[in-house]
């Protein structure tokens, strides 16, 4: 008899797959919030009935029999996961990330006079675009490599006599690129996903080019002419930039970014490169430093040409 009872009872209730508690991180544009019903009877969306209750509110109902969906304005997204597995039992709930509040929701499915109830509880996991490590390797990057071009221009404004007009048109070109560099961090720094992160990663990532012709002007005031060393010291620099600027076509599109090394190895490249610049002009540079300055060795024999042709 008590098994009979049991039985009874059971059949008269709707059983559910139960999930406990489901994530979200920035990265979920749709939630969805699910409710699978094991015991359904009729497969029949006309005699279904459900509620979507949030925190004991209701917040969306559908009305088979009528067709009608109920969505409270505070969550105008919310629909069934699928209209067409619901005869299947699946009155999972699906809304934008943006209107799925952190709380307990719950489903009530009604089938005929058979009915049963799930909550499911939707919490925030923090996680952001990036990880806080892969942000910090980017931005610190950034900012090594605006140090090394720094220094070694600071080297050779020094050492060497440099046209004022050159000079301003660098240290603009630096300035921009810094700026850049600085604006992209805050923006980048955000734990968000959205266009300003976005934005933040591209002005950090692809003003870089400024220093590729930087490179090669600030080359070309040390040595009067560029040996195959400095091209290769160039041609790494473009390489590292090209790596860094797929690197953030993937990651653009992607939450969470699937190829965030990508950009990481690109730029750690123009740090390289900038980094044996700096090293090639300070030890070559020095070198050179009894001869004539690039300048005046070619003023010089020009002039006594002249007065070679003169007499
Ligand atoms: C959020 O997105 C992840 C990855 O796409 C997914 O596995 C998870 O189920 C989503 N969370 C919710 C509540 O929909
Ligand atoms: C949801 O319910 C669980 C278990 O009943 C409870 O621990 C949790 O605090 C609730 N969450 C919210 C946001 O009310």
């Amino acid at each position: 008899m008590c098994q009979f009872s049991f039985f009874f009872l059971g059949s008269a209730q709707l059983m559910f797959s139960v999930t406990d508690v489901v994530e979200k991180t920035e990265c979920n544009k749709t939630v969805i919030l699910p409710c699978h019903v094991i015991n359904l009877k009729g497969n029949n969306a006309n005699v279904m009935f459900v509620t979507w209750k949030k925190q004991g509110k209701r917040i969306f109902s559908f009305d088979g029999a009528r067709q009608q969906f109920y969505r409270d304005p505070t969550v105008p997204s919310a629909n069934l996961a699928s209209l067409a597995d619901l005869p299947k039992g699946i009155a999972s709930l699906m809304l934008d990330g943006a209107e799925a509040a952190v709380g307990n929701y719950s489903c009530e499915v009604t089938e005929l006079n058979r009915e049963g109830e799930t909550t499911v509880e939707l919490r925030q996991r923090i996680g952001s675009w990036f990880l806080l490590v892969e942000k910090a390797i980017i931005i610190a990057l950034v900012f090594l490599v605006i140090i090394l071009c720094s220094a070694q221009f600071s080297i050779i404004a020094l050492k060497y006599e440099i046209v004022p007009q050159k000079k301003r048109g660098i240290i603009v070109a630096g300035i921009i690129f810094t700026a850049a560099a600085v604006v992209g961090t805050v923006l980048f720094v955000q734990d968000d996903y959205n266009a300003q992160n976005q934005s933040g990663l591209g002005l950090i990532v692809l003003p870089a080019v400024i220093l590729v012709p930087l490179q090669y002007f600030m080359f070309g005031m040390v040595f009067d002419s560029l040996q195959q060393a400095t091209f290769a010291l160039i041609g790494l620099q473009i390489l590292g930039y090209i790596i860094a600027v797929v690197g953030f076509a993937l990651c653009v599109s992607a939450c969470p970014p699937l190829h965030g090394s990508v950009v990481i190895a690109g730029l750690a490249i123009m740090a390289i490169a900038n980094l044996l610049s700096l090293a090639y002009v300070f030890i070559m540079g020095s070198r050179m430093k009894d001869r004539p300055r690039p300048g005046k060795a070619v003023e010089e024999p020009l002039n006594d040409a002249k007065g070679v042709m003169l007499e």
